[in-house]
This record gives structure tokens, sequence and C-alpha cells, in this order.
């Protein structure tokens, strides 16, 4: 009797009688604990379901929950702005009149502006755009490290330094992800060149690793909150990065506690057993492997690893089901966490505020790097300006690869400068060379046409008698985003100036005494020429304001106040990478991927100049302004510190020239007896400070212990040995007045 009065109460209460009516189950009420959300879906999921979250179902999308109306994910290209619509299995966009974004500057831009605020300004905005095109996970930022300024990816990355890389990384993830999108953080990792890239192991030892190449992922993960890492496409340590067990398991997941997602670069996926058992949590990609290139508009995705395959592995119990759950959770937080998050999100796009942050960053990063006074311009009323090469005309938001954009508007040199001297000068173009003359990428065109009937010698002719004409001279050229270029999925073969150039820039400086070059690239180029022009500007890929970005520095509307995120060398041979071990990798008897060592360990950019007192064209952290600043009263809060206790540097930066500007402000760590070797000097803090004409602040930065520490290999730890350091501070890693000796105990 009293055992069925039980039961039958239970079973109103089951039925939902008397206790809240049409209450949702827990994974939809955005108010409960992520986790409870996790785990009330996953408990309500089909093995079949859990699979089919692991991979991809089209180009850009991965399979969500139908049947528990759950979206699926949709990813897209990153990191400079939202790709156009491609098709559901082509690369081609679909067409659509309504996907013209904002392009945003390249990465290696914002890494030059060394301001934290811009980053996450990029970020807040590129993640508005992401969210309004109803993208949940934006691949990108890059943050591979500048070890050969050959890499044809170098521009969608954030320099040689894994410090400023850290710096720079952590707001951009905060700002996209405050939009309820995932930053997918790439390209985990040592994925540092394109030649070979899904051939290559890249043979790094721990050390090496732990100081240069891990730190700014592990900066996203940690610090900026990263919801997704794209695996790379090449092997560590002989191993695959998209199911690395030591990369994704031991670190990424065990040492830095990821709980988001891990996505394969598209086909970087490559062994079934591995992709079940290595941590890779969703397989994207464009064929099954790479190397039998099977492609085209068929549906295969059944046929990825984590697809078909990885459900036999499961029912014969050749892969784990905690394997999977634990892949199945990660995708569902992600899915939380972005479309089915708690806060209402609706994004914008192509909206004026985002061109006008675009326009600022891209201005806030143009590095001036020489000026004898022709910057900034003084052109007499009603006067001449010539500009001469084909960046000044070609738009560049289109093609490079993957980060290819089809963009709103794209503001050219020559328009913004046009528009700059509207009624007081006149501006005249000469293209000077023929770079290339491509206009599309996946069949997004820019419109413009780029033909040339001249030949080269009367192109430069016609410059040069051009140039005799003119009040001032432009040289606007540099690198495009054509082959062995700034281009994804092929490196550059030098870092000399592409299309002959260096000659007609010498041609142009012979006639103009007062010549200004204006090198639009992505990576470093040897500048042979520096001595004969009086004015040398650094730009870049600005996205759709690049033009005027280029106009408001160069008028001086906006004061440059960038620095370089890369050193400038004199010749590639003054590098690091002497050997064809080093790069690009040697084919070794018995192994079957291409093999290559980082024999130069710690020691790349700067490192690597600077100690071996290497002179370079322009030095890591360099760039000038139109006033002058000054620095003074660096000081130490203590000379000496327990080992384990931070110390905070402080200097005056006063503007003493007459017009508002900016300084950088770096701080440099040497160690002056190491049991290991050491670079002589290494950023450990930087400070951007805008001051007023007259005005000065006072800037502190704080060197923590793990500053002056090195990764010991062998201990598999952070290592900080007693004794003397010193704490250098300038404004470049060639400009550092002050050496303030530090002792620790
Ligand atoms: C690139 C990735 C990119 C992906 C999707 C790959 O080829 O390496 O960076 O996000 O394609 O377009």
């Amino acid at each position: 009797m009293r055992t069925s009065a039980i039961s039958c109460l239970f079973l109103l209460l089951a039925a939902g009688c008397c206790g809240p009516k049409n209450s949702e189950p827990a994974y939809l009420d955005p108010s409960r604990p992520l986790e409870e959300r996790v785990e009330d879906a996953l408990a309500r999921m089909t093995m079949e379901e859990k699979v089919a979250l692991t991979h991809a179902q089209s180009k850009f999308s991965s399979g969500g929950v139908p049947r528990l109306g759950i979206p699926e994910l949709w990813h897209t290209d990153g990191p400079h702005g939202i790709r156009p619509e491609v098709l559901w299995d082509e690369w081609e966009q679909a067409g659509w009149t309504n996907d013209s974004c904002t392009a945003y500057p390249c990465l290696e831009n914002l890494a030059a502006t060394w301001d934290r605020d811009l980053s996450l300004l990029y970020g807040k905005s590129i993640g508005e755009e992401a969210r309004y095109r109803k993208k949940n996970v934006l691949l990108g930022p890059g943050v591979n490290m500048g070890r050969t300024p050959l890499n044809g990816r170098t521009f969608e990355y954030m320099g040689e330094d894994p410090y400023l890389a850290s710096k720079m990384v952590v707001p951009y993830v905060k700002g996209v992800q405050s939009n309820g999108v995932a930053a997918c953080v790439k390209h985990f990792a040592v994925n540092n060149q394109e030649v070979r890239r899904t051939k290559t192991s890249s043979n790094v030892d721990d050390r090496t690793m732990y100081e240069i190449y891990l730190p700014a992922f592990k900066a996203a993960v940690q610090e900026g909150g990263a919801w997704a890492i794209m695996g790379s496409y090449n092997l560590w340590n002989n191993q695959f990065n998209c199911h690395n067990e030591r990369l994704l398991k031991d670190i990424l997941k065990g040492e830095w506690g990821f709980d988001g997602i891990v996505v394969s670069d598209w086909g970087g996926c490559r062994d079934d057993d591995e992709a079940a058992a290595n941590g890779l949590d969703i397989e994207m990609g464009t064929w099954v492997d790479p190397e039998t290139e099977v492609d085209g508009a068929s549906n295969l995705y059944n046929l990825y690893h984590l697809a078909n395959p990885y459900l036999e592995r499961l029912r014969d119990g050749r892969a784990s089901q905690e394997e999977l759950d634990d892949k199945a959770r990660r995708v569902l937080r992600t899915i939380f966490r972005t479309s089915m998050s708690a806060e209402p999100h609706y994004g914008s796009f192509a909206s004026p505020e985002h061109f006008a942050a675009g326009r600022k960053i891209a201005a806030n990063g143009i590095v001036l790097l020489k000026n004898d006074g022709a910057l900034p311009l003084q052109v007499p009323e009603g006067g001449r300006i010539l500009l001469v090469g084909e960046n000044a005309y070609k738009m560049m938001t289109v093609g490079g690869g993957s980060s290819s954009l089809k963009t709103k508007h794209e503001s050219i040199p020559l328009d913004a400068f046009r528009e700059a001297f509207e009624g007081k000068a006149e501006v005249c173009w000469e293209r000077g060379y023929v770079g290339d003359t491509t206009t599309d990428y996946n069949r997004v065109v820019t419109g413009q046409d780029l033909s040339e009937s001249r030949s080269q010698e009367q192109l430069l002719a016609d410059a040069i008698a051009a140039a005799r004409q003119a009040d001032r001279v432009i040289f606007i050229g540099g690198l495009n985003k054509s082959k062995n270029q700034d281009k994804e999925g092929c490196d550059r073969l030098d870092i000399t100036l592409p299309y002959g150039q260096n000659e007609i820039i010498e041609a142009l400086a012979a006639v103009v005494p007062d010549l200004i070059v204006v090198n639009i690239s992505g990576s470093p180029v040897a500048m042979p020429w520096a001595s004969k022009v009086n004015a040398i500007v650094q730009s870049w890929y600005g996205g759709s304001e690049s033009g005027h970005a280029l106009a408001d520095v160069l008028t001086g509307a906006v004061n440059p106040s960038g620095k370089l995120p890369f050193t400038v060398p004199m010749a590639l041979s003054d590098g690091p990478l002497k050997t064809e071990r080093q790069y690009p990798g040697i084919k070794e008897e018995g192994k079957t991927w291409w093999q290559e060592y980082y024999d130069e360990g710690v020691f790349i950019g700067y490192r690597w100049y600077s100690t071996q007192g290497i002179p370079v064209q322009y030095p890591f952290g360099f760039g000038l302004s139109y006033t002058t600043f000054e620095l003074s009263d660096a000081k130490l809060s203590a000379t000496a510190v327990k080992s384990g206790k931070e110390v905070t540097a402080s200097v005056t930066v006063k503007n003493t020239g007459s017009v508002a500007g900016a300084e950088v402000v770096q701080l440099y760590v040497h160690d002056a007896e190491s049991s290991v070797e050491r670079p002589v000097r290494e950023l450990k803090g930087f400070q951007k400070v805008y001051l007023e004409p007259g005005e000065s602040a006072r800037v502190s930065l704080t060197v923590k212990p793990e500053d002056l520490s090195f990764f010991d290999a062998d201990a598999h730890s952070w290592v900080l040995e007693p004794g003397d350091f010193d704490i250098l501070i300038g404004t470049s890693s060639e400009a550092l007045p002050f050496d303030l000796p530090l002792t620790v105990r």
C-alpha cells in the first residue's frame, strides 16, 4: 500500500503534474551554469550524434544536434576580416551580395602599433562582424613567430618576439569573444614556413618551444581565455600537430588547462587512430588526405578520419567513449558559449565605426624608418605630387590565400592622396614597373584593370620624366599577395624587392634629392638604397582603409608611432638560418616526412642579431615620429631582490617636440651570467604613451621572476638563477640608454 502510494507520487512528479509546467531542459536554459548545460545535452545524445559534432559537414561548418535543436558551428576566416560566403563544398564564393565586409589591417600591421587598446578594438570590431554574419568561430588570430622573413604568411602573424605577440594577442581574443564568437588561435605550432607545410617535421627542442614558439598561444589560452585553437599542418618532432599527443594533450589541455576545442587546419588531420586519441576535437578540411588530393563537389565528409572511421573504432572498441565524450563536451561548450550563449549578441557589419577603427589601427601601425625632413609632406600651393609604383594603385584586400577578403570598399593610396590634396595640389601616378596584374581570387574581383602595354624601359623612362616635373615624389612599392610574396602556400625566395624596384628607386633617387620611399609589405625587405633617399616608411596591407591611413601619416594628420615588430636585416644571409636542415628542411633516409632542425634554438630575430653583433638595416622595436621624445630618470624599485619577487622599473617620457605623438617605452632584460647560453637582450615590457607637446608621463613596468628565467628542459620548469641582471630601457632593441643593474639573491 505504502510503496504503491510513493510510486504514484513519483509517477505524477515525473509526468510533471506537480512540478513547474513546460520546464525547458537544462541545456536550453542559458541561465544555467555552462557545465550543467553541457552534461545535460551530452546525456541526451547518441554516439552517432556525438561523432557528428567532431567533423566538418561543409567547407566551413561542423555538425550540431538537429534533433535537440543544437545548432551547427559556423567557422570563418579570419584573421583580417570575415571571409565571403563560399559554396557548401567549394572554395569559390557563393555570390552573395550582402557579405562585403570591413577588411582590417594585416596582423603584422596591428603588432606594429604596440598598442593593446588597438588590439582590443580590432578584436571587438571583427568579432562584431563575425557575429552579424552568424559565424561562431573566427579562424584567427595567427601567432606563429617570425623565424624566417621568407615565410609566406608572415603578414598574418604578430612579429618575431613572443612577448610582443603574447601581449597583443590577448586583447584581440577578448575583443572577439566579447561578441559570443570563439577566437581560434592558429597555427599551433611551429608552423613557420609554407614550403612543404603538410610534409615537414619541425624538430624543435623543449627550451626553444617554451621560450619562443609557445608563449603567445599560452597567453591566448590562459590570459585571453581563447575558446578554440587550430592545429597546424606540419609535424612537431615527427607527429602531425593536429593530433600531436604532447602538444595537444600534455601541453595545451594538460599544463595549460585549455577547455575549448582543437580544430584541425583544413585537411590537417592525417590519421584515424591519432585523430581519435590525441586531442583533436573537430576535423575540418578540403580533402580527406592531402596526399590523395580528393577534392571537389562531392560529399566526402563521412569519410573524414573523425567521421565513419571513428564510428567504426568506437563500435569495435578501438576508440574510447571517454575520449568521444571529452570531444563532444568541448564542442557543446563552444556552442553554448557562442550561438546558444546567455547574452544576446547581434553584431554589426561594415559600419562606419568599423571602417574608422580599421583606419585608426592601420595608421597607428605605420612605421617611419627614416626622415631627413621630407615628411610630413610640404607641397607648394598648386604644386604637383607624383606617386610612382604599382602599390600606389593596386588593391590588396583580395588575394594571399585564406585571408583574402571581399570588402565593401578599399581606399588605395592614389585616391586617398587626391582626396587629401583636393584643391591644393595635383596628384599624378606613374606605375614604374609591372608586378602582379591579377585582380581576383576565388572569384572575388577588385574591378581594377591592371593590364599594361608599356615595356619596362618605357615605364621607367616615363616615371623619371614625370619625376623631373614634380614638386614631391613618393615611391610606393613593396610586395603584394602573389606567388612567392606575402601569400599562403608558398614562401618568398629572398628578401630583395621584386620587379626591379631597387633599380627604379636608385634611378629616381638620382634625379629627386628628397625622394620618399613607402614599402608596403607584410614582411621585411632589404633596403640597399636606404642612404640615398630622404625618407622611408614601412606600411602594410592596411585593409579597407589602407590608402587613407597612409595619406594620414604622410600628410601629418596622424603622427607616426608604429614600431617594427620584426628586424629588417641588411641581407638574408645575415640571419640565423644557415643550412638546408634549418630551412627549408631535408629528406632523410628512412623518414617519411621532410626533416627540419631548429638548430638556432632561441636565437631568432633580434635575439640572433644583437647576440651576434650583426648590424641590421632597422632593428626590432624601431620607429620614428614627427616629434621628439626624451627619456629620463629611469629607476628600479630595488637594486636587489629575493628570488621570486617582482621589481618595478619606471622612467619619465617627455614629448620635447612641437606636435602631439606617441612613444613606446621598451624594457629588455639581460642575464649577466647564466649556465645556459642566453640572448643578450629579451623584451619583457612595453608601454605606448600618447603625449601632447611639452607633456611628460611616468611609465612603470613590472619585471616578474619569470621574465628573468629560462626554461630548463631537463627539469621541465622555468629556472631563475640568482646573480646579476641588467634591466635595459629605451625605445628599440638597439636604443637602450638606461642600464639598471639588478641582483637576484
Ligand atoms: C589555412 C587556415 C585557414 C583554413 C580555412 C587553411 O589552408 O592554413 O589558416 O583558416 O585554410 O580557410
